[in-house]
């Protein structure tokens, strides 16, 4: 890539601190990955293993218990030693975010039109009278007839609502959308439709997307890099062809067998045996270790650390080798 990239992450670490005795849960560690202008990268792993913590860290919109530190540049700039204010006047504006289970997240007795209007106006982007041309204008983006601003969210479909959000997230222009589990909840054609909308977003306004997601044939239709995350931690990174052709790490390898095969329908799902560890009690060598069919004695001694497999392909488990 010959430009700079946009958001450059840099050992992200997040712990929440715990009621109970000053115990901790490392939600997510020593992340780095870097997403280029206009480019998408996915991110992806089971249940719980930060996918949320990475982008709530990066907007700093986690609650007060979590502790950030690492590095996280946006267009050179570190997020993280920005004051609130100052991160509050980006925020939306650079990066912006739709939610998982954003959808259901619609005030429900405020006209959608409304509610788009007042995140343009909140944010301090334009007087209200504008502002209201703005809201037709995303509407019509997202596909939305601009007269069903009018309505009220029970009056739309879990699609439109989805779609609705997207134009909130996208009321201030930013260059870098966050898609947490965009899909998740819609039925499989309204999930296409929404990936589909997305990918012309993308190409109609040049945006850099990183889109969290459970499904592997998601990632290989509209990603560009994928990220594979297991237990707070980055085990594989690179572009996604080249993963999804010559996984390196065991979890990565049993995730796509797990994953049923498009062309074959009814293909029976490989389930990986047992569960990841308990945050606040973690395994001293590779977090995998415990469910890993490769696992060797040194495994559960020593952390593996995340090479370069390849130029631009990193795994982190002691079977790989640099290049
Ligand atoms: N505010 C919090 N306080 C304590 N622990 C938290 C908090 N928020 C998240 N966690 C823990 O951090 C870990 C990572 O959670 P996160 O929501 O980022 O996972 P995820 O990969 O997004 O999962 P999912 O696919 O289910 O959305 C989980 O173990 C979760 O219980
Ligand atoms: S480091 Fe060992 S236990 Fe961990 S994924 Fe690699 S082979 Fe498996
Ligand atoms: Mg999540």
């Amino acid at each position: 890539m010959s430009e700079p990239p946009l958001l450059r992450v840099r050992h992200l670490t997040t712990e929440f601190l715990l009621a109970d005795a000053g115990q901790r849960a490392r939600a997510v560690e020593d992340v780095s990955f870097d997403v280029y202008p206009g480019q998408t990268v996915g991110l992806v792993g089971e249940s719980g293993c930060g996918k949320t913590t990475v982008l709530m860290s990066i907007l700093r919109l986690l609650p007060a218990n979590a502790e950030i530190r690492g590095q996280v540049f946006f267009r050179g700039i570190d997020l993280l030693t920005l004051t609130e204010r100052q991160m509050r006047e980006r925020r939306w504006k650079d990066i912006s975010i739709v939610f998982q289970g954003a959808m259901n997240a619609l005030n429900p007795v405020m006209r959608v039109g409304e509610q788009i209007r007042e995140a343009i106006t909140l944010h301090g982007l334009m007087p209200p009278n504008e502002a209201e041309v703005r809201v037709g204008e995303l509407l019509e983006l997202v596909g939305i007839p601009k007269e069903r601003g009018a309505q009220y969210p029970f009056q739309y479909s879990g699609g439109m609502r989805q779609r609705a959000m997207i134009a909130m997230a996208l009321a201030c222009s930013p260059g870098l959308l966050f898609a947490d589990e965009p899909t998740t909840a819609l039925d499989v054609m309204v999930q296409a439709q929404i990936l589909e909308l997305l990918q012309g977003i993308q190409r109609k306004l040049g945006l850099a997307i990183v889109l969290v997601t459970h499904d592997l044939g998601v990632v290989a239709e509209m990603c560009d890099t994928v990220v594979v995350m297991y237990s707070g931690k980055v085990v594989e990174y690179g572009p996604v062809d080249v993963i999804f052709n010559a996984p390196q790490h065991p979890y990565t390898q049993n995730l796509l067998q797990a994953f049923p095969d498009l062309a074959r329908p009814g293909t029976v799902l490989a389930c990986i045996p047992g569960a990841p560890p308990r945050l606040t009690d973690l395994p001293p060598g590779c977090r995998f270790a415990p469910r890993c069919p490769a696992r060797m004695q040194w495994c559960d001694a020593e952390v593996p650390i995340l090479r370069e497999v390849q130029p631009a392909h990193f795994a982190a488990c002691h079977l790989v080798k640099d290049v």
